[in-house]
């Protein structure tokens, strides 16, 4: 007998549909409670390995490893309900062979029940994104400025300023849309740059850093916060969490202090 499973998510086939349509809104997220949050407003969420770097402290995200992902994946997915939810692969996991990709992107949608695994690279990895997505896992490329390969490209720097570039990063977008991608994250890169991008290809582009041309945008949730010291210069700071959780901590550090911490609240009844 067979049994009817209600798909509450947003499903992959519903974003690529998404293309030149409503904008889609995406946010990274790493906990569960700031994933319920999030997951009211967002079409996707991205457990990015961005988290090595925000909640870890790490110097970038090439230390990230697999196993990390894979407990903020599950910590997300558990916190929501309607949003796909898209798991980065971090570096070493995919770059090898398809093989080796496809091993450790099924270990990563088993493990995380996630929608959707993300890489990055253009045309070099079209081979691997064409291997998975034929073997039924959906992806999400990421061209352009891609953290994971900083050590190479010297830093981390907008793409596409000089225009004899273009061509080597449009040819990325095609190939990655070809291979079967069903959405591309275009990162630092000029406003005209993606805006060619966005109108060249079929699937939908999520800008960071990359202008308003694209189909949707994404940004790290705790550079939007304001919680990071330091953010791109391209982030809008929609909150001030830094300074308000600075002022919670000083104040009730400073209750404990002068013995004016309230203890009737804080007795276990
Ligand atoms: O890791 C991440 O957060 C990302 C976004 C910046 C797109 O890849």
């Amino acid at each position: 007998m067979s049994k009817q499973i209600k798909i509450r998510r947003t499903t992959v086939p519903q974003i690529a549909a998404r293309k030149g349509a409503e904008p889609i809104v995406s946010l990274t997220s790493y906990h569960a409670h700031t994933a319920a949050i999030v997951d009211k407003y967002a079409d996707f969420i991205l457990v990015g390995d961005s988290l090595g770097m925000v909640m870890h402290g790490m110097e970038s995200t090439v230390g990230v490893p697999l196993e990390l992902m894979i407990m903020h994946g599950q910590a997300v997915v558990r916190g929501t309900e309607k949003s796909l939810i898209v798991v980065d692969m971090p570096f070493g996991t995919y770059e090898e062979s398809p093989g080796v990709a496809f091993r450790n992107a099924a270990k990563i949608m088993k493990e995380t029940q996630c929608g959707a695994v993300k890489l990055e690279g253009g045309a070099r990895m079209a081979e691997t994104i064409r291997f998975l997505t034929e073997r039924g896992i959906p992806v999400m490329a990421h061209i352009g400025l891609t953290p994971q390969s900083s050590h190479v490209m010297g830093g981390f720097k907008t793409q596409g300023r000089d225009e004899d570039g273009w061509a080597l990063i449009e040819a990325d977008a095609q190939a990655v849309a070809e291979a079967g991608a069903f959405a591309v994250v275009l990162e630092g890169m000029v406003e005209p740059l993606a805006a060619r991008i966005t109108k060249q290809i079929p699937i939908p582009t999520i800008g960071i850093g990359a202008s308003a041309e694209c189909d949707g945008q994404i940004l790290v949730l705790e550079d939007m916060l304001g919680l990071n010291e330091w953010t791109p210069k391209f982030v809008k700071v929609y909150g001030d969490l830094g300074p308000a959780i600075e002022r919670a901590v000083s104040q009730y550090a400073d209750e404990v202090k002068d013995r004016s911490f309230p203890s009737e609240d804080q007795v276990y009844r």
